[in-house]
């Protein structure tokens, strides 16, 4: 079995997770996920980086220990990634033991054979961005990467000895075309060698920056945040001779942001080189997401959360909206129009539609039973080359990660399967004995075209694509499948009962989308502060109360909402709840539960609901928060 090795950054564990996040660890995940299904043994590392000054002073703010502040702002990240369905093999943060052994072992044998050295050293420092500049850097005496103040700070600190591997890095770049993707960036990297490569400064005075990974040969002094964290790729694999052995390394993608790229490409590059190892196979530098045409930042109250977007549109919506909007490497715009836009064309109507019509009509022709595809006509060849085709060039496009193209390249067989039956009519074939023998190759067809889409979209929206096999009545999930399972045509066995239709993505309206818009693109005032805390008083704000079931009837038109009727004592409240895909309504009468009752009352498909269930979503299953004891009704929660 091949193996395969994929790598996200680390993010800064400070920062509150947004889209551009999730973009970087998305992208890994469908890429990690389609050789899974490829046959490949798949290693897919993301994580958080820890040290250095900002955290060590957003921990001084808040009064605790920089450790204690890492422990539970990591979190947010994991969390995060479960909701968005990331399938990641192990989560690294550069404060555990295991990270740091590695750094120190590095350290000591750099330093050891003199790749390291001790060195007076004067600069211009930028705090918020922990980097030193030369003059020639700074652009009108401002850091020429935030533009913020830099101060001249003159110290002793060590040295790499980056210098000497300029123009093996060179030649590397120049012969390897694949090292560094897309290739306008190469380019950018390139240019940027044409200037003398210095020395990398890769210590901090423990005086001035004490939350760092101490130098294993002088104690006064930490490691420059940077060098320790670009060793998170390979510490997961444990010591030097445990790396070698592990089969993952050089990894086949280190995934970066373009603001990161020559930190990847010239400072990891040439450490590699020093300590003896291989560069990654590939570094590939992704654009930068704007929103609205504006930069995303805290102080325009524009950052978008990617949980607030997932809650509102559906996981899947999200991964394949991100991946399919931009190409892969350029920068993009993010609006939540054109989000609803594509949700509404490409996923409910073609593809949403292409299954439901296809089920709908295996029911009413064949009783759901999939029937024997009996006859071979031109129409059905042309099909089965379409699917052959785009199977084809996806594998290829994965090497190059172009998502985009390979999501519009499995939009053509979509296309091909939805005029494959407007030009066949199974709704005239139906009418004659001669025609119900066609429509049974022609109904087989349609269904083994959309098994062939769930594999080949299961990477981008994994929980939907289970869900279009079910429908199918495939019992083997599409990981089992595999892509092996596209090498003929006719996976799907005649005689399968099919399931009932569902809809996989319900269309947004233009009045429903109207109102989202209005309320997701206000301008927004955050209490939180960079940690999320609140203070007592903000917690106190939100009315929680006890409450009882009274009615549960299940929203016609809508996967996910129940409508209740729930006592809290002095009054009923008619309440809609996201809950439909765990409990039947019929379960939910009786049931004690917690409601924010203050909630400002809103209308959801046309349904006024006056509160909120508070429940915990325990890996897509929902858990209703309760009691231990049945308390009265009305009561203040606390
Ligand atoms: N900690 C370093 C990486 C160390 S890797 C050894 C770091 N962290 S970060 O949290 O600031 O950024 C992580 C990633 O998020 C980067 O790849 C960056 O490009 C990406 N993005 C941050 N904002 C972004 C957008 N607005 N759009 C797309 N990606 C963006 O850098």
């Amino acid at each position: 079995m091949k193996n395969f090795y994929i790598t996200t950054p680390i993010y800064y564990v400070n920062d509150i997770p947004h889209i551009g996040h999730a973009y970087t660890t998305i992208a890994a995940d469908v890429a990690a996920r389609f050789k899974r299904l490829d046959g490949y043994k798949v290693f897919f590392l993301t994580g958080t980086d820890e040290h250095g000054q900002k955290v060590q002073q957003a921990a001084k703010d808040l009064n605790v220990t920089p450790q204690q502040h890492v422990d539970k702002l990591h979190q947010r990240f994991k969390e995060l990634w479960v909701k968005l369905n990331i399938s990641n093999s192990d989560f690294i943060r550069t404060t555990e033991e295991r990270h740091k052994r590695l750094v120190c072992d590095i350290l000591q044998k750099l330093h050891d054979k003199d790749e390291i050295y001790r060195d007076s050293y004067e600069g211009w420092y930028c705090t918020p961005c922990e980097r030193f500049w030369t003059e020639k850097d700074l652009q009108e005496g401002n850091c020429p990467d935030c533009r913020r103040k830099v101060e001249k700070i003159k110290e002793h600190n060590y040295f790499f000895r980056m210098g000497k591997y300029q123009d093996w890095l060179i030649k590397k770049i120049k012969s390897d075309p694949h090292f560094i993707l897309p290739a306008s960036r190469r380019n950018e990297v390139l240019g940027f060698l044409e200037k003398p490569l210095e020395d990398l400064c890769i210590s901090r005075p423990k005086s001035r920056l004490p939350w760092g990974i101490p130098l294993p040969f002088d104690e006064a002094y930490v490691t420059y945040v940077w060098f320790d964290a670009l060793i998170n790729y390979i510490s997961i694999h444990g010591s030097f001779d445990d790396i070698l052995a592990s089969g993952f390394w050089p990894a086949d993608h280190n995934m970066v942001g373009k603001d990161i790229l020559t930190t990847h490409a010239v400072y990891w590059s040439t450490m590699l080189k020093a300590i003896g190892l291989e560069p990654p196979k590939n570094i590939f530098a992704h654009g930068w997401w704007t929103v609205n045409g504006q930069k995303m930042s805290k102080s325009l109250h524009n950052v978008v959360e990617p949980n607030q977007l997932a809650d509102q549109f559906g996981v899947d919506v999200i991964r394949y909206f991100l991946l399919r909007e931009v190409p892969f490497g350029l920068d993009g715009d993010f609006s939540h129009k054109a989000l609803i836009r594509r949700l509404n064309s490409d996923l409910a109507n073609n593809l949403g539609n292409l299954l439901n019509r296809t089920i709908n009509m295996m029911k009413k022709y064949f009783n759901g039973t999939i029937p024997l595809s009996a006859t071979t006509g031109e129409e059905d060849i042309a099909l089965q080359n379409k699917a052959q085709e785009v199977i084809n060039e996806v594998r290829k496009l994965y090497d190059e990660l172009a998502f985009n193209k390979i999501l519009q390249k499995i939009w053509e067989l979509v296309d091909t399967t939805n005029q494959y039956i407007d030009k066949t009519g199974p709704w005239s074939l139906a009418k004659t004995d001669e025609g119900k023998e066609r429509l049974k190759t022609v109904m087989y067809n349609s269904a083994e075209s959309l098994r062939v889409l769930g594999v080949l979209l299961f990477p981008f929206m994994p929980k939907s694509c289970e869900s279009l096999m079910q429908q199918l009545g495939v019992e083997k999930t599409i990981e089992e499948q595999g892509m092996t399972s596209l090498d003929n045509w006719g996976g799907l066995t005649t005689g399968t009962q099919t399931q009932k239709a569902k809809q996989l993505f319900p269309r947004i309206e233009d009045k429903q989308a109207a109102k989202i818009l209005a309320e997701l693109e206000a301008p927004k005032e955050t209490t939180k502060d960079d940690t999320g805390q609140i203070t007592i008083d903000e917690f106190m704000k939100v009315d929680l109360r006890t409450g009882k079931i009274l009615e549960a009837e299940k929203v016609k038109k809508s996967k996910k909402l129940v409508q209740l009727k729930v006592d809290i004592g002095t009054e009923t409240r008619q309440i809609l709840a996201g809950i439909a895909e765990s409990f039947e309504a019929e379960d939910l009468i009786g049931r004690t539960v917690i409601i924010v009752a203050n909630l400002k009352p809103a209308k959801l498909m046309g349904i006024e609901s006056q509160g909120m269930l508070l429940a915990a979503n325990n890996d897509g299953s929902l858990l209703l928060a309760g009691f231990d004891q049945e308390p009265g009704l009305g009561i203040q929660v606390r």
